[in-house]
């Protein structure tokens, strides 16, 4: 089967992390022979407008939508700045995640063997969670507007959507989710917490009361309710109780940056933008401009947002081959990191982009004919 995909590195180290990690997917093609992969690569965001004034092609959400997946780096840079102060490159980011519908934004948080993390005594075993994050609405819709008295700015407004559909859609994708993972570390119990701060705010007080009733309809998932700030200290502290978190769009976006540090970093921290019909994957971190050029930035987390992707395709077509494929990768990645030898200097060692890539290279080759 062939797979059409949308290549996006975008600006920074999303240009040496993005093509890296296309070498992992063309070994596997050539490995395996059911499957093969047509990219479609296009540039974006703030160098690309700083380049030729274009921020991106005007027909790429056809183009995206004529590819199976979206592969995306990051955007922004520093130069790269409309005369409103708006940063170049958010606008084609969000007109993605919002034209493509891609209501839901998956970010796992595992912790693999070998990997250090400032939190002390968690162990491996103790966190693998996934957040599920509304991708569509909530404060980031841009909605709201800005009032000038004479010169200056005296105020600024943003509204924050909340839908009845909007809390739906993405609720009902976390108990689908759970429903396919093996539950809490803790106690292997299938678990949905949403985060929110309905004690405080109307939307978060909608969102939890559509979770209550969408909850219904599956009673062998526990329910858990926490509430954000509070969940920021559960998490560190109790990880492994954690199974699938929901929640809405800016919380989610934060909460995940915080939780990336239980697994070792932005370095490592995969995610993918999930739709009904479309998808797009990327890792967590942006465009790192302090790194940029020094080819040392940790392409793993794009190589795992790419392990998400092959998960999501063989899905959609029930390609048992390619979930393998999939499979190969994660399974690779963990073995890298536990041998601790090949790696960047976010992660503690010395090793650069390209190294890393060429020793997964390795390792995949030979868990490919191991299993055989
Ligand atoms: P960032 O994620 O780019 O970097 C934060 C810190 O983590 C930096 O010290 C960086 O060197 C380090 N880091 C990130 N990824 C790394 C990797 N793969 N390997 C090693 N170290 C890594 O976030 P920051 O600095 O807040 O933003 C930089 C630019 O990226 C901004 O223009 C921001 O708007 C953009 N950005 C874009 C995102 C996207 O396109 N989805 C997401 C987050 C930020
Ligand atoms: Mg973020």
């Amino acid at each position: 089967m062939n797979y059409k995909i949308l290549v996006l590195p975008g600006d920074g180290i999303g240009k040496e992390v993005i093509p890296e990690t296309l070498k992992i997917l063309t070994l596997l093609e050539d490995l395996f022979e059911a499957f093969s992969f047509n990219f479609t690569e296009l540039e974006i965001g703030g160098q690309h407008w700083l380049e030729t004034g274009e921020e991106a092609p005007a027909d790429l959400i056809d183009v995206a939508k004529k590819n199976d997946a979206v592969f995306f780096g990051g955007v922004g840079w520093p130069k790269a700045v409309y005369p409103d102060g708006n940063l170049v490159g958010i606008k084609t980011l969000l007109k993605l995640r919002f034209d493509l519908d891609l209501y839901a934004n998956i970010r796992p948080v595992k912790l693999y063997p070998g990997v250090d993390i400032p939190v002390k005594g968690k162990k491996p075993a103790e966190i693998d969670f996934v957040v599920v994050r509304e991708n569509t609405e909530g404060l980031y819709v841009q909605v709201g507007g800005e009032l000038k008295r004479g010169s200056k700015k005296e105020e600024a407004v943003d509204v924050r959507i909340i839908t009845r559909k909007g809390c739906e859609r993405i609720i009902e994708k976390a108990f689908q989710v759970s429903l396919k993972r093996k539950g809490a570390p803790l106690d292997g119990k299938k678990r949905v917490t949403i985060v929110d701060k309905s004690n405080v705010l109307k939307g978060c007080l909608f969102f939890r009361e559509t979770f209550k009733e969408v909850g219904k309809k599956y009673p062998n998932v526990e329910k858990n309710f926490s509430y954000v700030d509070a969940w920021t200290i559960q998490v560190i502290k109790s990880p492994e109780k954690f199974d699938v978190v929901v929640t809405t769009n800016m919380f989610g976006d934060i909460i995940t940056d915080l939780a990336s540090v239980l697994q070792g970093g932005l370095g490592l921290a995969p995610s993918g933008n999930i739709g009904d019909k479309h998808a797009m994957f990327e890792p967590v971190h942006g465009t790192a401009p302090d790194i940029y050029g020094k080819h040392i930035a940790n392409p793993l987390a794009s190589v795992l947002s790419a392990k998400l992707m092959i998960e999501w395709l063989a899905e959609q077509r029930n390609d048992r081959e390619l979930e393998k494929g999939g499979e190969l990768i994660e399974e690779a990645v963990a073995q890298q990191l536990k041998k601790g030898k090949v790696r960047t200097p976010d992660l503690g060692g010395m090793a650069k982009t390209e190294d890393v890539i060429n020793n997964l290279k390795e390792i995949i080759k030979y868990l490919y004919r191991k299993q055989k």
